[in-house]
């Protein structure tokens, strides 16, 4: 895919580890720890280069191009869009010279509670994915003139605010992916995918169960440029099992 290389926004670091509420010489040395890695981080680099607004968008593309998931014409909801790589990945493989502007052959949707900066042909809802008026947008979004469009792939790094505590953790980020496979239930095509962030831990071995039991094919993806010592991982999920209709 050739990728235009014009910056289209500026990477802007991630917030920093807060320093602790004392300011003390540890908060201080893992935040200049982290920043050194931030700064040195090849992908962050990469984005930088190639106008991403996060480092992500290199995890998004290598399991694309080790799966294949983003073809020509497809329908695409990006749940967590915010700051916006992931989708702007998918629209410059969308772009049939592989352009962050001009044509799209495709249709692109992001959805995030923060605001995105607009992104050329993708579609912003802003709002919480788990509030029914919300889904509700979404759903408005996916109409066309000749009915609702159902979507080729699903793509979610929605990640809760964690609190720390494990078993409230581990609940949060699973009401998402449960969300998320209900909703790829609905409104995705039978030979869709959906591709879902989650986290090792307690939990994830019903994530994999609830993704085994909804598709036919289940792969467990951690791509290069998800840090090795997170604990964060991703399922795809391709060929629904049962299509809900409605
Ligand atoms: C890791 S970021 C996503 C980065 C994005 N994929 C990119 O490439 O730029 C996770 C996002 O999930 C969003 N999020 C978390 N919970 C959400 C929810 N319930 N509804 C919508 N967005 C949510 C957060 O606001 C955050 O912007």
């Amino acid at each position: 895919m050739k990728v235009n290389a014009k910056p289209d926004h500026k990477l802007l670091p991630k917030a920093a580890p807060k320093v602790t509420a004392r300011g003390d010489a540890k908060g201080k040395k893992v935040n200049k720890a982290w920043l050194h890695d931030h700064i040195n981080d090849p992908y962050v680099k990469q984005a930088r280069k190639e106008g991403y607004r996060a480092r992500a968008a290199f995890k998004l593309k290598e399991m694309d191009e080790t799966l294949g998931l983003i073809k020509p014409g497809y329908c695409v909801v990006d749940l967590g869009s915010t700051p916006g790589a992931w989708s702007q990945y998918v629209r410059r493989k969308l772009s049939p010279t592989g352009a962050a502007v001009g044509a799209l052959n495709g249709r692109i949707i992001g959805l995030d509670l923060l605001p995105m900066e607009p992104i050329e042909g993708v579609v912003f809802i802003q709002g919480d994915f788990r509030e029914p008026e919300v889904l509700e947008k979404l759903e408005q979004a996916l109409l066309a003139e000749q009915g609702p469009v159902k979507v080729d792939l699903v793509i979610s790094d929605m990640a809760p605010n964690l609190s720390g505590i494990e078993s409230a953790d581990a609940a949060r980020i699973a009401h998402l992916v449960e969300l998320a496979v209900e909703f790829a239930q609905t409104r995705m095509k039978p030979d869709g995918a959906l591709v879902v962030k989650l986290f090792h831990g307690s939990g994830y071995d019903d994530l994999v169960k609830l993704f085994q039991a909804s598709f036919k094919v289940v792969k467990r993806m951690k791509p290069k440029a998800s840090r090795p010592t997170s604990s964060e991982t991703f399922l795809v999920g391709r060929g629904l099992k049962n299509v809900t209709e409605r």
